[in-house]
Protein backbone atom coordinates (compact mmCIF):
# COMPACT_ATOMS: atom_id res chain seq x y z
CA UNK A 1 0.00 0.00 0.00
CA UNK A 2 1.19 3.85 -0.78
CA UNK A 3 2.72 5.65 2.28
CA UNK A 4 -0.07 8.08 3.32
CA UNK A 5 2.04 11.44 3.61
CA UNK A 6 2.55 12.73 7.11
CA UNK A 7 0.49 15.69 6.72
CA UNK A 8 -2.74 13.88 6.15
CA UNK A 9 -3.72 13.62 9.88
CA UNK A 10 -6.20 10.58 10.49
CA UNK A 11 -8.41 9.05 7.52
CA UNK A 12 -6.22 5.77 7.41
CA UNK A 13 -9.45 3.81 6.63
CA UNK A 14 -10.69 6.27 4.07
CA UNK A 15 -7.04 6.27 2.57
CA UNK A 16 -6.54 2.32 2.73
CA UNK A 17 -10.09 2.29 1.06
CA UNK A 18 -8.42 5.34 -2.18
CA UNK A 19 -4.90 3.35 -2.80
CA UNK A 20 -6.77 -0.02 -3.26
CA UNK A 21 -9.14 1.40 -5.75
CA UNK A 22 -6.54 3.31 -7.19
CA UNK A 23 -3.87 0.49 -7.62
CA UNK A 24 -6.38 -2.15 -8.38
CA UNK A 25 -6.72 -3.21 -12.06
CA UNK A 26 -10.33 -3.37 -13.54
CA UNK A 27 -11.49 -5.99 -15.45
CA UNK A 28 -14.15 -6.48 -17.83
CA UNK A 29 -14.82 -9.55 -19.67
CA UNK A 30 -12.74 -8.53 -22.08
CA UNK A 31 -9.51 -7.52 -20.37
CA UNK A 32 -8.54 -4.46 -17.93
CA UNK A 33 -10.87 -1.94 -18.55
CA UNK A 34 -11.37 1.68 -16.25
CA UNK A 35 -13.01 2.15 -13.28
CA UNK A 36 -15.50 4.31 -11.17
CA UNK A 37 -15.36 5.68 -7.41
CA UNK A 38 -17.18 8.52 -6.18
CA UNK A 39 -15.93 10.79 -3.15
CA UNK A 40 -18.55 12.48 -1.48
CA UNK A 41 -18.57 13.94 1.79
CA UNK A 42 -20.03 18.17 3.45
CA UNK A 43 -17.82 20.66 2.68
CA UNK A 44 -14.74 21.19 4.49
CA UNK A 45 -13.89 17.61 5.65
CA UNK A 46 -10.95 17.40 3.41
CA UNK A 47 -12.33 15.69 0.56
CA UNK A 48 -10.21 17.73 -2.33
CA UNK A 49 -7.15 17.64 0.51
CA UNK A 50 -7.21 13.61 0.78
CA UNK A 51 -7.63 13.17 -2.94
CA UNK A 52 -4.63 15.78 -3.67
CA UNK A 53 -2.31 13.59 -1.73
CA UNK A 54 -3.41 10.63 -3.88
CA UNK A 55 -3.18 11.86 -7.08
CA UNK A 56 0.34 12.95 -5.59
CA UNK A 57 1.62 9.86 -4.03
CA UNK A 58 0.80 7.43 -7.29
CA UNK A 59 1.06 10.02 -9.97
CA UNK A 60 -2.10 10.45 -10.93
CA UNK A 61 -4.24 13.57 -12.50
CA UNK A 62 -6.37 16.17 -10.00
CA UNK A 63 -8.83 18.35 -11.81
CA UNK A 64 -10.46 20.92 -9.23
CA UNK A 65 -13.50 21.84 -11.49
CA UNK A 66 -15.26 25.44 -11.01
CA UNK A 67 -17.92 27.20 -11.72
CA UNK A 68 -17.84 27.89 -15.44
CA UNK A 69 -19.28 27.33 -18.91
CA UNK A 70 -18.82 24.18 -20.64
CA UNK A 71 -16.21 25.39 -23.17
CA UNK A 72 -14.23 27.11 -20.06
CA UNK A 73 -13.92 24.08 -17.77
CA UNK A 74 -12.99 21.54 -20.92
CA UNK A 75 -9.87 24.31 -21.88
CA UNK A 76 -9.00 24.19 -17.58
CA UNK A 77 -9.43 20.33 -17.99
CA UNK A 78 -6.84 20.35 -21.55
CA UNK A 79 -4.63 22.85 -19.30
CA UNK A 80 -4.15 20.20 -15.99
CA UNK A 81 -3.84 17.08 -19.15
CA UNK A 82 -1.52 19.36 -20.56
CA UNK A 83 0.51 19.69 -17.47
CA UNK A 84 0.70 16.52 -15.91
CA UNK A 85 1.94 14.62 -19.12
CA UNK A 86 3.80 17.14 -20.74
CA UNK A 87 2.04 17.15 -24.03
CA UNK A 88 -0.71 19.56 -25.52
CA UNK A 89 -4.05 18.35 -26.05
CA UNK A 90 -4.32 18.34 -29.67
CA UNK A 91 -6.94 18.59 -31.14
CA UNK A 92 -8.54 20.34 -28.43
CA UNK A 93 -11.88 18.87 -27.35
CA UNK A 94 -15.09 19.85 -28.17
CA UNK A 95 -17.40 18.25 -25.49
CA UNK A 96 -16.89 15.72 -22.52
CA UNK A 97 -17.74 12.60 -24.96
CA UNK A 98 -14.05 14.10 -26.75
CA UNK A 99 -12.34 15.05 -23.34
CA UNK A 100 -14.04 11.28 -21.11
CA UNK A 101 -12.37 9.50 -23.88
CA UNK A 102 -8.94 11.15 -24.06
CA UNK A 103 -8.59 10.88 -20.76
CA UNK A 104 -9.37 6.90 -20.65
CA UNK A 105 -6.81 6.47 -23.66
CA UNK A 106 -4.20 8.22 -22.27
CA UNK A 107 -3.66 5.87 -19.57
CA UNK A 108 -3.56 2.28 -20.27
CA UNK A 109 -0.53 0.51 -19.58
CA UNK A 110 -0.77 0.76 -15.63
CA UNK A 111 -3.89 2.06 -12.84
CA UNK A 112 -3.45 5.81 -12.52
CA UNK A 113 -5.99 7.58 -10.39
CA UNK A 114 -7.85 10.53 -12.29
CA UNK A 115 -9.65 12.83 -9.69
CA UNK A 116 -13.00 15.32 -11.21
CA UNK A 117 -13.24 17.29 -8.07
CA UNK A 118 -16.15 19.76 -7.53
CA UNK A 119 -17.90 17.44 -10.24
CA UNK A 120 -21.57 19.03 -9.70
CA UNK A 121 -19.88 22.07 -11.07
CA UNK A 122 -19.47 19.92 -14.34
CA UNK A 123 -22.92 18.28 -14.35
CA UNK A 124 -24.82 21.39 -13.56
CA UNK A 125 -23.80 22.93 -16.89
CA UNK A 126 -23.35 19.34 -18.84
CA UNK A 127 -26.04 17.41 -17.52
CA UNK A 128 -24.97 14.68 -20.15
CA UNK A 129 -21.61 14.04 -18.33
CA UNK A 130 -22.88 11.19 -16.39
CA UNK A 131 -24.29 9.68 -19.32
CA UNK A 132 -21.44 10.01 -21.05
CA UNK A 133 -18.79 8.37 -18.05
CA UNK A 134 -21.48 5.43 -17.90
CA UNK A 135 -21.22 4.60 -22.32
CA UNK A 136 -18.18 5.16 -22.07
CA UNK A 137 -17.19 2.83 -19.28
CA UNK A 138 -19.77 0.48 -20.66
CA UNK A 139 -19.01 -2.70 -23.69
CA UNK A 140 -17.49 -1.18 -26.63
CA UNK A 141 -16.48 1.94 -24.73
CA UNK A 142 -12.84 3.81 -24.41
CA UNK A 143 -12.69 2.26 -21.07
CA UNK A 144 -12.16 -0.94 -22.27
CA UNK A 145 -7.98 -1.49 -21.80
CA UNK A 146 -7.39 1.58 -19.89
CA UNK A 147 -5.90 1.71 -16.08
CA UNK A 148 -7.66 5.25 -15.34
CA UNK A 149 -9.54 5.23 -12.00
CA UNK A 150 -11.63 7.68 -12.24
CA UNK A 151 -12.67 10.04 -9.13
CA UNK A 152 -15.99 11.94 -8.96
CA UNK A 153 -15.59 14.05 -5.90
CA UNK A 154 -17.97 16.89 -5.17
CA UNK A 155 -19.34 18.24 -1.42
CA UNK A 156 -22.97 19.33 -2.97
CA UNK A 157 -24.25 16.12 -1.14
CA UNK A 158 -27.57 16.11 -2.78
CA UNK A 159 -26.16 15.87 -6.08
CA UNK A 160 -23.19 13.72 -5.61
CA UNK A 161 -26.37 11.08 -3.30
CA UNK A 162 -28.60 11.74 -6.55
CA UNK A 163 -25.27 10.44 -9.17
CA UNK A 164 -25.49 6.62 -7.82
CA UNK A 165 -29.13 6.47 -6.74
CA UNK A 166 -32.12 5.31 -8.62
CA UNK A 167 -32.45 5.82 -12.42
CA UNK A 168 -28.91 7.60 -12.69
CA UNK A 169 -26.77 6.25 -15.22
CA UNK A 170 -23.90 5.60 -13.01
CA UNK A 171 -25.98 4.01 -10.29
CA UNK A 172 -23.91 0.08 -9.41
CA UNK A 173 -20.92 1.48 -11.59
CA UNK A 174 -18.69 2.96 -8.68
CA UNK A 175 -16.14 -0.15 -7.42
CA UNK A 176 -15.97 2.60 -4.54
CA UNK A 177 -18.08 5.01 -2.80
CA UNK A 178 -16.45 6.74 0.28
CA UNK A 179 -18.46 9.38 2.62
CA UNK A 180 -15.77 11.67 4.26
CA UNK A 181 -17.14 12.90 6.94
CA UNK A 182 -15.89 14.91 10.58
CA UNK A 183 -12.98 13.13 12.92
CA UNK A 184 -14.50 11.61 15.77
CA UNK A 185 -14.42 13.69 18.98
CA UNK A 186 -11.01 12.26 20.24
CA UNK A 187 -9.42 12.43 16.74
CA UNK A 188 -10.71 16.22 16.68
CA UNK A 189 -9.23 16.75 20.15
CA UNK A 190 -5.73 15.52 18.93
CA UNK A 191 -5.86 17.37 15.59
CA UNK A 192 -6.61 20.38 17.60
CA UNK A 193 -3.72 19.36 20.31
CA UNK A 194 -5.84 19.83 23.30
CA UNK A 195 -5.12 17.17 26.01
CA UNK A 196 -7.99 18.57 28.71
CA UNK A 197 -11.13 16.52 27.67
CA UNK A 198 -13.36 19.75 29.33
CA UNK A 199 -11.74 21.78 27.10
CA UNK A 200 -12.04 19.39 24.41
CA UNK A 201 -16.01 19.11 24.94
CA UNK A 202 -16.04 22.73 24.97
CA UNK A 203 -14.01 23.24 21.74
CA UNK A 204 -16.04 20.20 20.14
CA UNK A 205 -19.49 21.92 20.89
CA UNK A 206 -18.33 24.67 18.76
CA UNK A 207 -16.40 23.25 15.74
CA UNK A 208 -16.95 20.07 16.09
CA UNK A 209 -14.55 17.55 13.75
CA UNK A 210 -14.44 19.74 10.68
CA UNK A 211 -10.37 19.48 9.69
CA UNK A 212 -10.77 23.10 7.99
CA UNK A 213 -12.13 24.70 10.97
CA UNK A 214 -8.54 24.56 12.47
CA UNK A 215 -6.14 25.96 10.08
CA UNK A 216 -8.07 27.91 7.72
CA UNK A 217 -10.40 29.19 9.77
CA UNK A 218 -9.07 29.49 12.92
CA UNK A 219 -5.47 30.51 11.92
CA UNK A 220 -4.35 27.29 14.11
CA UNK A 221 -5.40 28.68 17.02
CA UNK A 222 -6.44 26.57 20.01
CA UNK A 223 -7.60 28.32 23.37
CA UNK A 224 -4.40 27.40 25.47
CA UNK A 225 -5.94 26.84 29.00
CA UNK A 226 -9.70 26.22 29.88
CA UNK A 227 -9.35 29.53 31.21
CA UNK A 228 -8.92 30.75 27.79
CA UNK A 229 -11.73 29.55 26.22
CA UNK A 230 -14.22 32.18 26.53
CA UNK A 231 -11.38 34.70 25.05
CA UNK A 232 -10.61 31.91 22.17
CA UNK A 233 -14.41 32.09 21.16
CA UNK A 234 -14.91 35.98 20.70
CA UNK A 235 -11.57 35.84 18.71
CA UNK A 236 -12.83 32.85 15.97
CA UNK A 237 -16.39 32.38 16.15
CA UNK A 238 -18.25 35.31 17.58
CA UNK A 239 -15.14 37.57 16.07
CA UNK A 240 -16.76 39.18 12.74
CA UNK A 241 -13.70 39.47 11.14
CA UNK A 242 -12.89 35.38 11.31
CA UNK A 243 -13.74 33.46 8.46
CA UNK A 244 -15.61 31.16 10.89
CA UNK A 245 -18.51 33.96 11.98
CA UNK A 246 -20.26 33.66 8.70
CA UNK A 247 -19.65 30.30 8.11
CA UNK A 248 -22.95 28.68 9.00
CA UNK A 249 -24.48 30.64 6.73
CA UNK A 250 -22.40 29.89 4.14
CA UNK A 251 -22.95 26.33 4.77
CA UNK A 252 -26.51 26.58 3.79
CA UNK A 253 -26.23 29.26 1.26
CA UNK A 254 -23.61 26.77 -0.33
CA UNK A 255 -26.47 24.06 -0.99
CA UNK A 256 -27.78 23.90 -4.47
CA UNK A 257 -31.16 22.14 -2.92
CA UNK A 258 -31.88 24.94 -0.19
CA UNK A 259 -33.79 27.78 -2.36
CA UNK A 260 -35.36 29.44 0.49
CA UNK A 261 -32.75 29.86 3.66
CA UNK A 262 -35.20 31.50 5.91
CA UNK A 263 -37.39 29.10 5.93
CA UNK A 264 -34.16 26.33 6.51
CA UNK A 265 -32.66 28.49 8.76
CA UNK A 266 -35.74 28.92 11.05
CA UNK A 267 -36.02 24.86 11.02
CA UNK A 268 -32.32 24.48 12.05
CA UNK A 269 -33.10 27.56 14.76
CA UNK A 270 -36.08 25.20 16.35
CA UNK A 271 -33.82 22.45 16.53
CA UNK A 272 -30.75 24.60 17.82
CA UNK A 273 -33.26 25.34 21.01
CA UNK A 274 -34.69 21.97 21.66
CA UNK A 275 -37.37 21.50 19.65
CA UNK A 276 -36.43 17.81 17.99
CA UNK A 277 -39.72 16.51 16.94
CA UNK A 278 -41.44 17.75 13.83
CA UNK A 279 -44.80 18.86 15.08
CA UNK A 280 -42.75 20.86 17.90
CA UNK A 281 -40.53 22.16 15.14
CA UNK A 282 -43.67 23.08 13.38
CA UNK A 283 -45.14 25.14 16.23
CA UNK A 284 -41.69 26.70 16.54
CA UNK A 285 -41.68 28.71 13.33
CA UNK A 286 -45.36 28.90 13.15
CA UNK A 287 -45.90 25.98 9.71
CA UNK A 288 -48.09 23.75 9.85
CA UNK A 289 -46.51 19.85 10.35
CA UNK A 290 -46.47 18.98 6.24
CA UNK A 291 -44.87 22.02 5.31
CA UNK A 292 -41.72 21.74 6.83
CA UNK A 293 -41.41 18.10 5.50
CA UNK A 294 -39.65 19.18 2.60
CA UNK A 295 -37.02 21.60 4.28
CA UNK A 296 -36.24 17.90 6.76
CA UNK A 297 -35.36 15.87 4.05
CA UNK A 298 -33.28 18.41 2.18
CA UNK A 299 -31.59 19.11 5.29
CA UNK A 300 -31.00 15.48 5.83
CA UNK A 301 -29.64 14.91 2.50
CA UNK A 302 -27.37 17.54 2.74
CA UNK A 303 -25.91 15.79 5.92
CA UNK A 304 -27.11 18.87 8.20
CA UNK A 305 -29.69 17.14 10.19
CA UNK A 306 -30.07 13.38 10.97
CA UNK A 307 -33.29 11.89 12.26
CA UNK A 308 -33.19 9.19 15.28
CA UNK A 309 -36.09 6.94 16.05
CA UNK A 310 -37.08 7.00 19.72
CA UNK A 311 -35.61 3.47 20.35
CA UNK A 312 -38.30 2.77 22.78
CA UNK A 313 -41.68 4.18 20.92
CA UNK A 314 -40.28 3.78 17.45
CA UNK A 315 -42.90 5.96 15.61
CA UNK A 316 -41.49 9.13 17.19
CA UNK A 317 -38.51 10.51 15.40
CA UNK A 318 -36.23 13.26 16.76
CA UNK A 319 -33.93 15.89 14.48
CA UNK A 320 -30.32 16.55 15.35
CA UNK A 321 -27.86 19.43 13.75
CA UNK A 322 -25.16 17.50 12.68
CA UNK A 323 -22.53 20.10 12.65
CA UNK A 324 -22.06 21.65 15.58
CA UNK A 325 -21.20 25.18 14.00
CA UNK A 326 -24.72 25.34 12.71
CA UNK A 327 -25.97 24.80 16.10
CA UNK A 328 -23.96 27.30 17.82
CA UNK A 329 -25.28 29.75 15.08
CA UNK A 330 -28.79 29.52 15.63
CA UNK A 331 -28.43 29.18 19.38
CA UNK A 332 -26.36 31.99 19.96
CA UNK A 333 -25.23 34.15 17.28
CA UNK A 334 -28.61 34.37 14.99
CA UNK A 335 -30.71 36.55 17.27
CA UNK A 336 -27.50 38.80 18.39
CA UNK A 337 -26.34 39.23 14.75
CA UNK A 338 -26.52 42.86 14.81
CA UNK A 339 -24.91 43.11 17.81
CA UNK A 340 -22.09 40.58 16.62
CA UNK A 341 -21.49 42.56 13.54
CA UNK A 342 -21.36 45.44 15.52
CA UNK A 343 -18.49 44.33 17.44
CA UNK A 344 -20.04 43.92 20.94
CA UNK A 345 -19.45 40.32 21.32
CA UNK A 346 -17.93 40.41 24.88
CA UNK A 347 -21.44 41.39 25.87
CA UNK A 348 -23.41 38.97 23.68
CA UNK A 349 -21.00 36.44 24.96
CA UNK A 350 -21.65 37.09 28.86
CA UNK A 351 -25.65 37.42 28.27
CA UNK A 352 -26.07 34.02 26.13
CA UNK A 353 -23.55 32.00 28.70
CA UNK A 354 -26.58 30.45 30.02
CA UNK A 355 -27.85 29.57 26.69
CA UNK A 356 -24.71 28.03 25.71
CA UNK A 357 -24.49 25.51 29.06
CA UNK A 358 -28.23 25.01 28.27
CA UNK A 359 -28.75 24.24 24.42
CA UNK A 360 -25.61 24.25 23.20
CA UNK A 361 -23.06 22.00 25.88
CA UNK A 362 -26.23 19.56 27.67
CA UNK A 363 -27.62 18.50 23.94
CA UNK A 364 -23.95 17.97 22.91
CA UNK A 365 -22.27 16.47 25.44
CA UNK A 366 -25.28 14.02 25.25
CA UNK A 367 -24.36 13.51 22.08
CA UNK A 368 -21.12 12.54 22.74
CA UNK A 369 -21.82 10.21 25.12
CA UNK A 370 -23.89 8.03 22.45
CA UNK A 371 -20.86 8.70 20.09
CA UNK A 372 -18.99 6.58 23.07
CA UNK A 373 -21.39 4.01 23.54
CA UNK A 374 -21.43 3.36 19.65
CA UNK A 375 -17.52 2.20 19.92
CA UNK A 376 -17.61 1.66 23.19
CA UNK A 377 -15.46 -2.36 23.79
CA UNK A 378 -18.03 -5.09 24.66
CA UNK A 379 -16.55 -4.92 28.24
CA UNK A 380 -18.05 -1.70 29.22
CA UNK A 381 -21.75 -2.59 28.36
CA UNK A 382 -21.84 -6.38 28.56
CA UNK A 383 -22.36 -6.98 24.70
CA UNK A 384 -22.05 -5.65 21.09
CA UNK A 385 -24.09 -2.25 20.79
CA UNK A 386 -26.47 -2.71 17.53
CA UNK A 387 -28.46 0.59 18.00
CA UNK A 388 -27.49 3.48 20.04
CA UNK A 389 -29.87 6.28 20.43
CA UNK A 390 -32.23 8.09 22.53
CA UNK A 391 -35.81 6.68 24.40
CA UNK A 392 -38.46 8.48 26.44
CA UNK A 393 -39.76 5.64 28.57
CA UNK A 394 -43.65 5.59 29.55
CA UNK A 395 -44.21 5.92 33.70
CA UNK A 396 -48.27 5.61 33.38
CA UNK A 397 -48.37 4.96 37.16
CA UNK A 398 -46.51 7.95 37.97
CA UNK A 399 -47.94 10.05 35.22
CA UNK A 400 -44.59 11.08 33.76
CA UNK A 401 -42.12 10.66 31.69
CA UNK A 402 -38.32 8.99 31.47
CA UNK A 403 -36.41 10.48 29.10
CA UNK A 404 -33.00 8.44 28.41
CA UNK A 405 -30.20 10.14 26.68
CA UNK A 406 -28.38 7.01 25.88
CA UNK A 407 -30.02 4.21 25.63
CA UNK A 408 -27.96 0.88 24.05
CA UNK A 409 -29.62 -2.37 22.52
CA UNK A 410 -27.69 -5.28 21.98
CA UNK A 411 -27.53 -8.29 19.84
CA UNK A 412 -31.12 -10.38 20.06
CA UNK A 413 -32.40 -13.17 18.96
CA UNK A 414 -34.43 -12.91 15.57
CA UNK A 415 -37.69 -13.41 17.58
CA UNK A 416 -36.88 -12.82 21.08
CA UNK A 417 -37.49 -9.49 23.10
CA UNK A 418 -35.48 -6.49 22.36
CA UNK A 419 -32.29 -6.43 24.18
CA UNK A 420 -31.04 -3.55 26.55
CA UNK A 421 -27.87 -3.33 27.03
CA UNK A 422 -27.32 -0.07 29.14
CA UNK A 423 -29.75 3.17 29.97
CA UNK A 424 -27.60 5.93 30.76
CA UNK A 425 -28.58 9.79 31.86
CA UNK A 426 -25.96 12.04 30.86
CA UNK A 427 -25.20 15.49 33.10
CA UNK A 428 -22.77 17.98 32.04
CA UNK A 429 -22.75 20.83 34.31
CA UNK A 430 -23.63 18.00 37.66
CA UNK A 431 -22.79 15.88 40.20
CA UNK A 432 -24.27 12.86 39.89
CA UNK A 433 -25.69 10.53 42.54
CA UNK A 434 -27.87 7.61 43.34
CA UNK A 435 -31.08 9.39 42.87
CA UNK A 436 -29.98 9.24 38.65
CA UNK A 437 -29.18 5.78 39.21
CA UNK A 438 -32.74 4.73 40.75
CA UNK A 439 -34.53 6.59 37.65
CA UNK A 440 -32.98 4.84 35.11
CA UNK A 441 -33.52 1.79 37.44
CA UNK A 442 -37.15 2.61 37.34
CA UNK A 443 -36.76 2.71 33.60
CA UNK A 444 -35.56 -0.56 33.12
CA UNK A 445 -38.33 -2.14 35.16
CA UNK A 446 -41.27 -0.29 33.57
CA UNK A 447 -39.32 -1.69 30.35
CA UNK A 448 -39.18 -5.31 31.80
CA UNK A 449 -42.45 -5.07 31.94
CA UNK A 450 -43.56 -4.15 28.62
CA UNK A 451 -41.45 -7.30 27.45
CA UNK A 452 -37.57 -5.93 26.85
CA UNK A 453 -35.28 -8.36 28.04
CA UNK A 454 -33.51 -6.18 30.82
CA UNK A 455 -31.91 -8.77 32.45
CA UNK A 456 -28.07 -7.74 31.72
CA UNK A 457 -28.96 -4.33 31.61
CA UNK A 458 -26.59 -1.82 32.99
CA UNK A 459 -27.53 1.53 34.46
CA UNK A 460 -24.51 4.20 33.10
CA UNK A 461 -24.17 7.64 34.53
CA UNK A 462 -22.36 10.30 32.51
CA UNK A 463 -21.19 13.12 34.09
CA UNK A 464 -19.21 16.48 33.27
CA UNK A 465 -18.54 16.99 37.20
CA UNK A 466 -18.25 13.64 38.31
CA UNK A 467 -20.19 11.26 40.91
CA UNK A 468 -20.69 12.09 44.69
CA UNK A 469 -19.33 9.29 47.04
CA UNK A 470 -22.91 7.52 47.48
CA UNK A 471 -22.60 6.75 43.68
CA UNK A 472 -19.45 5.53 44.05
CA UNK A 473 -20.09 3.11 46.24
CA UNK A 474 -22.76 2.01 45.00
CA UNK A 475 -20.57 1.31 41.61
CA UNK A 476 -18.26 0.00 43.62
CA UNK A 477 -20.04 -2.77 44.83
CA UNK A 478 -22.62 -3.26 41.71
CA UNK A 479 -20.77 -4.28 38.07
CA UNK A 480 -24.11 -3.54 36.61
CA UNK A 481 -23.66 0.21 37.12
CA UNK A 482 -21.76 2.00 35.50
CA UNK A 483 -19.84 5.62 35.63
CA UNK A 484 -18.59 7.66 32.66
CA UNK A 485 -16.96 10.91 33.06
CA UNK A 486 -14.52 12.80 30.79
CA UNK A 487 -11.21 11.28 31.10
CA UNK A 488 -13.40 8.02 30.29
CA UNK A 489 -14.87 9.85 27.76
CA UNK A 490 -11.65 10.84 25.93
CA UNK A 491 -9.83 6.87 26.58
CA UNK A 492 -9.60 5.06 23.31
CA UNK A 493 -12.13 2.00 23.74
CA UNK A 494 -9.81 -1.01 24.40
CA UNK A 495 -10.11 -4.35 22.02
N1 LIG B 1 -6.64 14.84 7.06
C1 LIG B 1 -6.29 16.11 7.23
N2 LIG B 1 -5.17 16.44 7.90
C2 LIG B 1 -4.83 17.73 8.06
N3 LIG B 1 -5.54 18.78 7.60
C3 LIG B 1 -6.65 18.51 6.92
C4 LIG B 1 -7.08 17.19 6.69
N4 LIG B 1 -8.22 17.23 5.99
C5 LIG B 1 -8.49 18.53 5.79
N5 LIG B 1 -7.55 19.31 6.34
C6 LIG B 1 -7.55 20.78 6.34
O1 LIG B 1 -8.85 21.20 5.98
C7 LIG B 1 -8.79 22.02 4.82
C8 LIG B 1 -10.05 21.82 3.99
O2 LIG B 1 -10.03 20.58 3.37
P1 LIG B 1 -10.56 20.39 1.88
O3 LIG B 1 -10.49 21.65 1.13
O4 LIG B 1 -9.88 19.22 1.34
O5 LIG B 1 -12.07 20.05 2.18
P2 LIG B 1 -13.16 19.60 1.13
O6 LIG B 1 -13.86 18.46 1.76
O7 LIG B 1 -12.57 19.38 -0.20
O8 LIG B 1 -14.11 20.85 1.16
P3 LIG B 1 -14.98 21.50 -0.03
O9 LIG B 1 -16.17 20.63 -0.17
O10 LIG B 1 -15.33 22.84 0.51
O11 LIG B 1 -14.15 21.52 -1.27
C9 LIG B 1 -7.50 21.61 4.14
O12 LIG B 1 -7.02 22.63 3.35
C10 LIG B 1 -6.60 21.33 5.32
O13 LIG B 1 -6.08 22.53 5.84
MG1 LIG C 1 -12.83 20.36 -2.01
Amino acid sequence: MVTKPGHVFDRDWEWEGLTEFAAHHGRGPSGPRATLGVVSGRRRQGKSYLLQALAQTTGGLYFGAQEATEAVALRNLESALARHSGTAVDPPFRDWGDAIAYLFRSHRDRPVPVVLDEFPFLARVSPEISSIIQRELGPGGSGEGSGVRLILCGSAMSVMGRLLAGQAPLRGRAGLELVVKPFGFRDAATFWDIADPRLAVLVHSVVGGTPAYRYEFTAGDPPEDLAGFDEWVLRTALNSRSALFREARYLLAEEPDIREPALYHSVLAAIAAGRTTSTAIATFIGRKADHIKHPLNVLEDCALVTRQLDLFRPTRAYYRVVEPLITFYEAIMQRNWTALEARDAPAVWQAERHTFQAKVLGPHFESLCRDFAREASVSVFGGLATEVGAGVVNDPERRTQIEIDVAILGVQDPDGPRRVLSLGEAKWGERMGVDHVRRLGRARDLLGAKGYDVRDARLACYSGVGFDDGLREAAAEDDRIVLIDLDRLYQAPTA
